[in-house]
């Protein structure tokens, strides 16, 4: 990134807590996710200096943040590029994705909030994939 991006950003940046540290519900999940949106828009990801200043802004603890931040995985603590996940329900177990998220946590070097060790790939285990059936009218 150039220096004047940079500049574009972290001005960006300021914009954005200074209008949500003037907000008097600043505190409230609802603000911070919304305030998380539009850091994140800017940044790519939410860095640790953004979300110190994040939590200061909203006058909560860091740790509120990443509690939040774990509730919506579309929020980024690091500035991965792709996301691979593996589904290991009972169905896709069977069909050896268990093992398949091993070999992939392996070669990729996954570590314990998910990332590679490049920070480019964030693997995601889940439980399962099948979409809820609805009933039509
Ligand atoms: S168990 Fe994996 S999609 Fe259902």
């Amino acid at each position: 990134m150039q220096s004047g991006d940079n500049e574009k950003t972290d001005r960006e940046v300021r914009e954005i807590l200074d209008y949500y540290k003037e907000l008097p519900e600043r505190g409230s999940q609802e603000v911070i996710v919304s305030m998380l949106r539009e850091l994140q828009d800017v940044c790519g990801w939410i860095g640790p200096s953004v979300l110190e200043e994040a939590a200061q802004t909203a006058g909560v603890k860091e740790s509120l943040i990443e509690i939040i931040m774990k509730r919506y995985p579309s929020l980024k603590k690091s500035p991965y590029v792709h996301e691979i996940t593996v589904c290991t329900g009972q169905n896709c177990a069977s069909r050896d994705n268990l093992k398949l998220l091993q070999e992939l946590r392996q070669r990729l070097k996954i570590g314990g909030d998910g990332i590679s060790q490049d920070g480019r790939i964030r693997v995601k285990k889940i439980v399962d994939f099948e979409p809820t059936l609805t009933k039509g009218s």
